[in-house]
């Protein structure tokens, strides 16, 4: 989901609250809704559990455990984002729960939690924000205890279907220069949305050091029509705060005019087609 906020509340608020058409709210809140039942029916929390939601956001994951443990042990909401943090400590409120959780503000590659203190390590869509997916992964490892758990569900961008598979079937001068572009900016080692794939998820997993681990690949389809103002929102909208579109990218390799070009021929060839695009996602679940 995309916009153009520059900070995670906002972004957060906008992505889930503010769609244009109730059906698509409601297509939203139905997806959030689904992942976020993944995550908990795969973390096999129990009473009495010490539970962390890490980069809980507004408490997204963390207040439906709260709401389940009904007391009988602790969510730890965390976050490196102090205005997410408020915002979930408003939500909490809302809910007329005042015990039973801890919110502390920390990023994940340094989590201010001591070592082997944590059942259950759950976590939606950070992992994907995160440089150095190989720093946090160890850093859940730590403060899991033995046994402990781990489950996470993130997108995993690097398979999503790309612009030059919109036009890969037609005779077309530009989607050899399209394919270039594309793998360079796919391939950033850099880049925290695109540095990481099934197989690399999987060795990061090996190497924090857990026993038992599995990655379960999903993958949805969506039906669109390619008009001018999808293909533009696909190319100028921000996938995350504080991070470029895919225009602002492809602006690095090439110049405005060949930009312009590439952009202009792909709405040409594409006019108002149906299409179905793919996203990729990970159900991570690992054992300490
Ligand atoms: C896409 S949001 C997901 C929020 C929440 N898990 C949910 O499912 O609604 C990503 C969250 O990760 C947090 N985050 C990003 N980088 C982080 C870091 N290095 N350490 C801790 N949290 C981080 C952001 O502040 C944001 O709340």
């Amino acid at each position: 989901m995309n916009t153009n906020s520059n900070n995670w509340l906002e972004w957060l608020k906008e992505t889930r609250y503010s769609e244009i058409d109730s059906q698509n709210m409601q297509n939203t809140n139905n997806w959030l809704d689904s992942t976020r039942n993944i995550v908990l029916n795969n973390s096999k929390i129990k009473k009495n559990d010490v539970v962390i939601d890490i980069g809980t956001g507004t408490g997204f994951l963390g207040i439906k455990i709260l709401e389940k443990m009904s007391g009988a042990g602790k969510v730890i909401f965390a976050d490196n984002d102090e205005e997410c943090l408020n915002e979930c400590k408003k939500n909490i409120n809302n809910k007329k729960i005042n015990t039973g959780y801890e919110i502390i503000k920390t990023d994940c590659t340094d989590i201010k939690i001591s070592s082997n203190s944590i059942d259950k390590a759950v976590m939606r869509s950070v992992l994907v924000h995160i440089d150095n997916k190989e720093k946090a992964l160890q850093e859940i490892y730590r403060i899991l205890k033995p046994e402990g758990i781990f489950t996470a569900f993130e997108p995993v961008l690097y398979y999503n279907t790309r612009l030059s598979e919109l036009i890969k079937d037609k005779e077309n001068k530009n989607l050899e220069k399209l394919k270039r572009i594309e793998s360079v900016v796919w391939n950033d080692d850099k880049e925290s949305l695109f540095n990481y794939n099934y197989e690399s998820l999987s060795n990061l997993l090996k190497n924090a050091g857990f026993s038992h681990y599995n990655i379960q690949k999903i993958k949805t389809e969506t039906q669109c029509i390619l008009n001018e103002k999808y293909i533009d929102s696909w190319m100028e909208l921000k996938p995350a705060p504080y991070k470029k579109s895919l225009k602002e990218r492809f602006l690095y390799l090439i110049d405005n005019k060949e930009y312009d070009e590439i952009i202009n021929d792909i709405k040409s060839i594409t006019h108002e087609k149906p299409f179905i695009t793919n996203s990729y996602f990970a159900l991570i679940s690992a054992k300490k």
